[in-house]
């Protein structure tokens, strides 16, 4: 008889996106002559940059003739992608990441999910709340936590970011292994200090923990004192690994291409206490379960790196973030609270109601869709999240809505 894996009986129903996604279609079947307006998951609008397409097309042809043709490349991606993102991400602000700590992959959410596999199933794992619900999904499938009770799943660490401690959370009282940061955040859009951001890294160094850091929206930094990476702050290299994705930065979500660095001194521990490199355990990793990103997709993401790509990369940018600001305008003179929006394509709201009622309120009222806050933990009850992902039109089409539904 085969069995289930029993740990998928603790999860949600269905994951937070595909549960939104129903809702809205349901909705929209329902109602076929509104024109809902979607600034829920923060998938991009707006078309690859100009210089990415060039790339691709100038990439497929090589594929329509024998002497061009290329059939698997390397798994951890082609030298030349590594080497553009090792240079334009890092090398070029200051930061010590080669190539070959580049893992070229096809999106952040699956090496988040992923890198989890190659620590061992007893760890002790912090999470902050709210978070983007994949790191806690993918721990729960691995077998590393009780089930969920209250919203909350026993044997995990919740890192609490409150309007108390400005959405940044404290350094847990107790040993954990692996911590999971995100900055600029999803959900809530805050941003943290190098300050504050040094003071996790001597934790791992001290506990010999592990930081997973996902920087996937880095590109919305606009702030220069903001750390754009880990590997801005001393030390990181011995206990970060970082996430970061050309998705949102250069409307990558469909083309799909990411990548992760593992620096070579990252350490993780055998159960005798003997040092061994994450580096060589992703790489073993990543080689048996993964042929990399598709010729074609990363020339065009090399494409990015370029001089026009980063102009057309930077128009792109600014087009969100004037959204965000639009946004973050009306929700304030309207009489919420509200933070992120400024370093970050997610403005965090305080609905001060239930955060799927107010949901439903405006999916009904207004014909808008927003992702409810519970959705990414316990602490993010009561708020909603809107992402600046869609037209300026749109933006505006949907503020004025709003205004005239609450
Ligand atoms: C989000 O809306 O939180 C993200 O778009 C989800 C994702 O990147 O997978």
């Amino acid at each position: 008889m085969i069995k289930i894996n029993e740990n998928f009986n603790k999860l949600q129903a269905s994951y937070l996106f595909s549960d939104i996604a129903k809702r809205v279609a349901a909705h929209q079947q329902a109602h076929p002559e509104q024109d809902v307006i979607k600034l829920g998951i923060g998938d991009v609008t707006r078309a690859l940059p100009d210089a990415c397409i060039q790339a691709f097309h100038a990439a497929v042809d090589e594929l329509a003739s024998d002497g061009s043709f290329r059939g698997y490349g390397p798994e951890q991606g082609y030298d030349f992608l590594r080497e553009a993102i090792a240079k334009g991400d890092f090398q070029s602000r200051g930061c010590n990441v080669e190539a070959d700590e580049v893992f070229v992959s096809d999106g952040a959410k699956c090496d988040t999910g992923n890198f989890q596999e190659i620590f061992s199933s007893d760890i002790t794992i912090a999470i902050p709340d709210p978070v983007y619900p994949v790191y806690v999904d993918t721990n729960v499938m691995a077998g590393r936590t009780g089930e969920a009770v209250d919203g909350r799943y026993s044997g995990l660490v919740y890192l609490e970011a409150t309007k108390e401690n400005d959405f940044i959370p404290e350094i847990p009282s107790e040993p954990v292994d692996l911590i999971y940061l995100c900055f600029p955040n999803n959900p809530t859009g805050a941003t943290i200090t190098k300050q504050q951001l040094k003071k996790w890294v001597d934790f791992a160094k001290e506990t010999k923990a592990l930081i997973l850091y996902d920087a996937a929206y880095e590109a919305f930094v606009q702030d220069e004192n903001i750390p754009r990476s880990i590997y801005e702050v001393e030390g990181a290299r011995e206990v970060a690994v970082e996430f970061r994705s050309l998705s949102k930065t250069a409307g990558f979500t469909g083309t799909r291409c990411a990548y992760t660095v593992v620096p070579k001194e990252c350490m993780a521990y055998t159960e005798a206490g003997e040092a061994v490199s994450v580096h060589s355990l992703w790489n073993r990793r990543h080689t048996t379960k993964f042929n990399s990103v598709s010729y074609p997709v990363q020339r065009a993401a090399e494409a990015a790196y370029s001089p026009e790509g980063r102009a057309q990369i930077q128009e792109l940018v600014s087009y969100y973030l004037n959204n965000a600001a639009y946004i973050r305008k009306h929700i304030t003179a309207l009489g919420f609270d509200c933070i992120g929006g400024d370093n970050s394509p997610y403005i965090w709201i305080d609905g001060k109601m239930d955060s799927w009622e107010f949901f439903d309120l405006l999916l009904n009222k207004a014909g808008v869709v927003c992702t409810p806050g519970a959705g990414f933990g316990k602490c993010g009850e009561g708020y909603i999240r809107i992402s600046a992902f869609n037209s300026f039109e749109n933006v505006k089409e949907a503020m004025d809505r709003i205004s005239n539904s609450i």
